[in-house]
């Protein structure tokens, strides 16, 4: 293994020479970099902001989705902001943050569990790319390209206002934006059926660390490998993404059904565990949701399990598949509804029927309502009884905690685990979200402290050696290392758990691409070239 510390070593002795090359971070040249390559047909400046802008923290703020509880001085190191509005302007951020020895953080939908796309340690400038967010659909051939800066609600309005019968396997919030979404892989509830985001990605375009413009025929397709999965900000600043489109019928059906413990809630989804992955179809996308909620009797706190459930087919059908499988859930003919895809997507975030598909365009700005913690854990045997029940009494000890259970099975049992970087794939019933959420600034350490309880609660049922971990639902705790530097033996506890066996690969690409780790950030890939 040749580490980190002697490429970097190489390169600084190379760049000595260089008149513009830097070793501590220059601002005042940074800005002057960015000013001087404006150019009139593009100028750059019309989406700069610094501290004389009024609208800078404003700015910063409207894609802030998360009321930060570990960084009150977030803002502290935040140099500019660049919002693109042209490729160009992604190409000279890079270009002058990359010479003056600044960092970046890109930030597409802002959705980022731990805000690692907008805070940083050190000086820094974010690359809001809320602006690129162009969407074609091209129908015949069941495809579409999509910018970064989109959002998922804008990408499932265009292909339902272009097709009826065409869909993308994507996650469920509509505000996440696709440049962070795809590259960390990007899951929902057509994942049984059609695998997740990464799966149908076909190109796409990425800023290097040169600032030049690639696409997959000419990054090569090992660069390819590692940005779907491997997260886009290890390795360059994705402009677009070309995508495979799917077929999904005209009418769909969906339900929602819960169970409280008083119900019978351990029983039904110790059972769920059986079947949710390996004996309903593929169309059935039946997701489990514990949760605590306040009991109808006493009024006090008890567990409730929700239940979402997707069928690409009719209630009738559906009916039967449950009644033969699952019937613990005692679903009835009435809690299904036939709907659009477009439609369902609605019901999953649970706005009422009737609501106009326009609010799937939202850019809420308002800023973030309360604090949360996020987890995740991927579990491969069921789970026994006396499992969910202690679980159950962790949870209570909460004011406010909730849990997705995403069932696996179909075709991500058939998805080799090196396709993509994205590595979860064969051998998995489910996959756990753990969500807290508080209103209270000073219940931070004492939820924070629950949320290390559950986790360790949970630890026996779910995967080990590595505890994997999802990407996208960023967690810190993981493993992380400081926001300028980066530690290759720490990089390898985190990366194991969010790549499993494709850590290695993914570190020779980042080596191969980004010798001099320009594109760097607290969970990033180290570049690192096997002997
Ligand atoms: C309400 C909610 C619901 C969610 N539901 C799901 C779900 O159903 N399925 C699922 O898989 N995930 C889900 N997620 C997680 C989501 O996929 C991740 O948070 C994702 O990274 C968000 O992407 P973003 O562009 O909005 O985030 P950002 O915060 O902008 O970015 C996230 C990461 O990607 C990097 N990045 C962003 N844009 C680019 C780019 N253009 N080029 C290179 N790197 C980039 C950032 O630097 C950062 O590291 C959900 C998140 C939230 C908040
Ligand atoms: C900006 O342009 C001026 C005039 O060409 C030049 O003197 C200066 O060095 C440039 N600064 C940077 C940081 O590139
Ligand atoms: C920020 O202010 C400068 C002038 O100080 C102006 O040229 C620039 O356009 C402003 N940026 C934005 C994005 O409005
Ligand atoms: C802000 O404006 C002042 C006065 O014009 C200028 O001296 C300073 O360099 C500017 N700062 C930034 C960050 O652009
Ligand atoms: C945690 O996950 C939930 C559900 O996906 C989401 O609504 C929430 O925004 C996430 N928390 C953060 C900090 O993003
Ligand atoms: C990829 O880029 C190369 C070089 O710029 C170009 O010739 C080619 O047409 C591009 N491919 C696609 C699919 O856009
Ligand atoms: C369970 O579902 C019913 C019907 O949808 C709803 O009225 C009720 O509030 C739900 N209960 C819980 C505990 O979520
Ligand atoms: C979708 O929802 C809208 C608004 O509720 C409704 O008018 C429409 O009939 C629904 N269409 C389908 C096919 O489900
Ligand atoms: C939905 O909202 C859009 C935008 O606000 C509006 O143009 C459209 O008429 C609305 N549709 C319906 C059916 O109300
Ligand atoms: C994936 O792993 C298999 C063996 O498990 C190997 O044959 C194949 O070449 C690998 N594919 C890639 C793209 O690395
Ligand atoms: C939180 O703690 C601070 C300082 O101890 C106190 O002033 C404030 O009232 C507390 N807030 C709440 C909502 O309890």
């Amino acid at each position: 293994m040749k580490e980190v510390v002697s490429l970097l070593f190489l390169v600084l002795l190379v760049s000595v020479s260089d008149a513009d090359q830097v070793t501590k971070p220059n601002v005042g040249n940074f800005l002057e970099c960015i000013r001087n390559r404006t150019s009139p047909e593009n100028p750059i400046t019309e989406a700069l902001y610094t501290l004389n802008n009024s609208t800078f923290i404003s700015s910063y703020e409207s894609y802030t989705k998360k009321k930060m509880y570990s960084n009150p001085n977030y803002v502290k190191n935040l140099i500019a902001i660049v919002a693109a509005k042209h490729e160009s302007h992604v190409q000279t951020t890079v270009i002058c943050s990359k010479s003056n020895r600044i960092q970046i953080r890109i930030r597409s939908g802002g959705h980022d569990f731990e805000g690692l796309s907008y805070i940083s340690s050190v000086p820094f400038v974010v690359l809001d790319m809320h602006d690129l967010r162009s969407i074609t659909i091209d129908v015949p051939h069941k495809k579409a390209w999509v910018q970064s800066g989109a959002t998922l609600g804008e990408l499932y309005t265009k292909i339902a206002d272009a097709s009826k019968t065409l869909a993308f396997p994507a996650g469920v919030c509509p505000t996440v934006g696709v440049g962070g979404h795809f590259s960390g892989g990007g899951y929902g509830n057509l994942m049984r059926k059609y695998g997740i985001s990464v799966d149908h990605v076909v190109d796409a375009q990425l800023v290097d660390a040169n600032g030049k413009i690639l696409n997959r025929s000419s990054m090569g397709e090992d660069l390819f490998w590692g940005i779907r999965g491997g997260g886009g900000a290890s390795f360059g600043v994705i402009l677009s993404w070309t995508i495979n489109l799917v077929e999904v019928p005209e009418t769909m059906t969906v339900f929602k059904v819960n169970k409280t413990l008083e119900q019978g809630a351990t029983n039904v989804l110790f059972k769920w565990q059986l079947v949710s992955s390996s004996k309903l179809p593929r169309e059935l996308f039946l997701r489990a949701m514990p949760q605590i909620v306040i009991g109808e009797k006493n009024g006090d706190k008890t567990i409730a399990v929700k239940f979402y459930a997707q069928f690409l087919g009719s209630a009738k059908k559906l009916m039967e598949i449950i009644n033969k499988n699952l019937p613990e859930l005692g679903l009835k003919r009435e809690d299904c509804y036939e709907m659009s895809w477009i439609n369902t997507t609605m019901f999953w975030e649970d706005y009422p029927f009737g609501t106009n598909t326009s609010v799937l365009l939202d850019r809420p700005t308002n800023p973030p309502s309360g604090f949360f913690k996020n987890k995740s854990d991927y579990v491969k045997k069921p789970i026994p009884k006396e499992g969910l029940e202690k679980i159950w009494k962790t949870m209570l000890k909460f004011n406010n905690v909730w849990m997705q259970w995403n069932p696996y099975g179909g075709v991500m049992d058939q998805i080799q685990a090196n396709a993509t970087a994205f590595p979860h794939r064969k051998g998995n019933l489910f996959k756990i979200l753990y969500f807290a959420l508080w209103s209270d600034a000073n219940a931070t350490d004492a939820n924070l402290g629950l949320m290390k309880e559950l986790y360790k609660v949970t630890e026996p049922y779910v995967s080990s050696n590595p505890r994997e971990a999802y990407l996208n639902y960023r967690d810190i705790d993981v493993g992380s290392n400081p926001s300028d530097e980066t530690n290759v033996d720490e990089a390898k506890i985190y990366g194991s758990k969010f790549f499993l066996g494709n850590l290695e690969r993914l570190m020779e690409v980042k080596a191969k691409y980004d010798p001099e780790n320009f594109f760097r950030y607290e969970q990033s890939i180290p570049p690192v070239r096997a002997m």
